[in-house]
């Protein structure tokens, strides 16, 4: 069968190769891609929001499976779009419907689905423009580090976490009536602190049953040992190594199993990924956000680690026959390393060529920002290449990222030494 995937970075990317290697594949449509997926199947050029387009795509190809990668078409509706077209209601499409997507697209509803569902998060009160005096008698009351959340989608930036009273305050005023980060700050969530080490969970679900993939961890700071700006992400890890088996069964039981209870509870469509952010505080898990897809660039270290045919489970998720399945995954440790332009997370050059790729032996690539002109690859993006190693402990993988990154360059490339750093 044909397969059309939705997005252009490294986790699309990663996904296309899985899918690629599943024995229903036929021939892969990656709409827009980049370099990488282009060596897998057909790139489209387009807009990841282009619902038109994106019908035109499925029905000129005879595509039997849309996989949505990124949180944009998502959170605008695509499933619900599919469903109301008579042409397209019969198709797989891997992504949650738009009242779920709601989980990611605005955190107040999720504080408020985990309230209600009783899963541990940090306590929180939302406040608008017309309350802002309220907010401001909340803070007064709560200890720093203080912590604000843009309620819509502000493509990663829209938390920030302050030291002093008066910048919160202060970056509160930003955000309410500023519009810091324009309508996504209509309204401002105020949370509790907490104090603790990450670690991302992924569910494959169909709002009924569930599998959980592979843990991962992610860096997401531009500087070593998590300093400087936030980016998309600068490297991942799977498995994590501070996650035992009892902390597994607590964020199984108080977490994965009533967020897909609560999915069904509210009727809400869901086929897809659950990508929950958690936080481990002494030995309890919280809570952070949810996301409504897989995440980038954990993507790049979970889908390899997953031995089994993945197409397999997308198209067993609407049949009884999907509990009855089971995950394989591969017992090594996977790393994976971003290699980013320079001046990344802030303004940076694009169409570098890049060269050393075809040397790399023992890693796989993963293209995020790539194109492909004249026959060479170019840096498109901010994020770059994703390299990806095995090993038998996250510390061998991270050495054979570094080995093979040795091989690769492009003017003005920039990565992080410490991928793993605090395991
Ligand atoms: P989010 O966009 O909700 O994932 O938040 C971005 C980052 O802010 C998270 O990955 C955490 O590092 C941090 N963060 C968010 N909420 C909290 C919290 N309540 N306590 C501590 N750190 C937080
Ligand atoms: N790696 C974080 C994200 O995909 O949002």
């Amino acid at each position: 069968m044909n397969i059309l995937i939705i997005g252009g970075g490294g986790r699309e990317h990663s996904v296309a190769r899985s899918i690629s290697i599943s024995k229903n594949c036929n021939k892969i449509y990656i709409l827009p891609g980049n370099a990488g997926t282009a060596e897998l199947g057909e790139n489209i050029e387009g807009d990841v929001n282009d619902f038109n387009l994106i019908k035109k795509t499925v029905l000129s190809n005879q595509i039997s499976v849309v996989f949505v990668g990124p949180e944009d078409p998502i959170v605008n509706g695509i499933y619900d779009f599919f469903k109301k077209e008579q042409l397209l209601k019969d198709i797989l499409i891997v992504a949650p419907g738009k009242r779920a997507a709601k989980l990611e697209g605005s955190k107040d509803f999720a504080k408020v689905f985990m309230k209600k569902n009783n899963i541990p998060t940090a306590k929180h009160s939302t406040f608008s423009k017309e309350t802002i005096q309220q907010a401001y008698s909340f803070l007064d009351q709560m200890k720093p580090p203080y912590v604000l959340k843009a309620d819509g989608l502000a493509a990663g930036k829209g938390v920030l976490i302050l030291n002093t009273l008066n910048e919160a305050k202060k970056e509160l005023d930003n955000m309410l009536l500023k519009n810091k980060f324009g309508k996504a700050s209509n309204r401002v969530v105020i949370e509790e602190f907490l104090d603790g080490i990450e670690l991302s969970c992924f569910v494959l679900t169909n709002g009924k049953d569930y599998k959980v993939l592979p843990f991962a961890k992610d860096y997401k700071k531009i500087g070593e040992a998590d300093t400087g700006l936030n980016t998309g992400g600068m490297g991942a890890v799977s498995p994590v190594p501070f996650l035992d088996e009892k902390l597994k069964i607590k964020i199984e039981e108080k977490i994965i199993k009533p967020t897909v209870q609560g999915i069904q509870d509210e009727r809400m469509d869901y086929i897809g990924f659950i990508f929950i952010g958690l936080i481990k505080v002494k030995d309890e898990p919280y809570v952070i956000e949810y996301n409504v897809r897989m995440g980038d660039p954990e993507t790049e270290v979970v889908f390899p680690r997953i031995k089994s045919d993945i197409l397999d489970f997308l198209l067993a998720l609407e049949t009884d026959n999907f509990p009855l399945l089971d995950l394989d995954i591969d017992s090594r440790a996977a790393a994976t390393v971003m290699l980013v332009s320079g001046g990344y997370p802030l303004a940076y050059e694009k169409h570098i060529p890049i060269s050393g790729l075809r040397d790399i032996n023992q890693s796989i690539v993963f293209h995020a920002g790539t194109k492909t002109q004249d026959n060479k690859i170019l840096t498109n993006g901010g994020r770059v290449l994703a390299i990806t190693s095995f090993g038998e402990t996250i510390n061998k993988a991270t050495d054979t990222c570094y080995k093979e990154i040795q091989k690769i360059s492009f003017k003005g490339m920039s990565f992080r030494k410490d991928i793993g750093f605090d395991l």
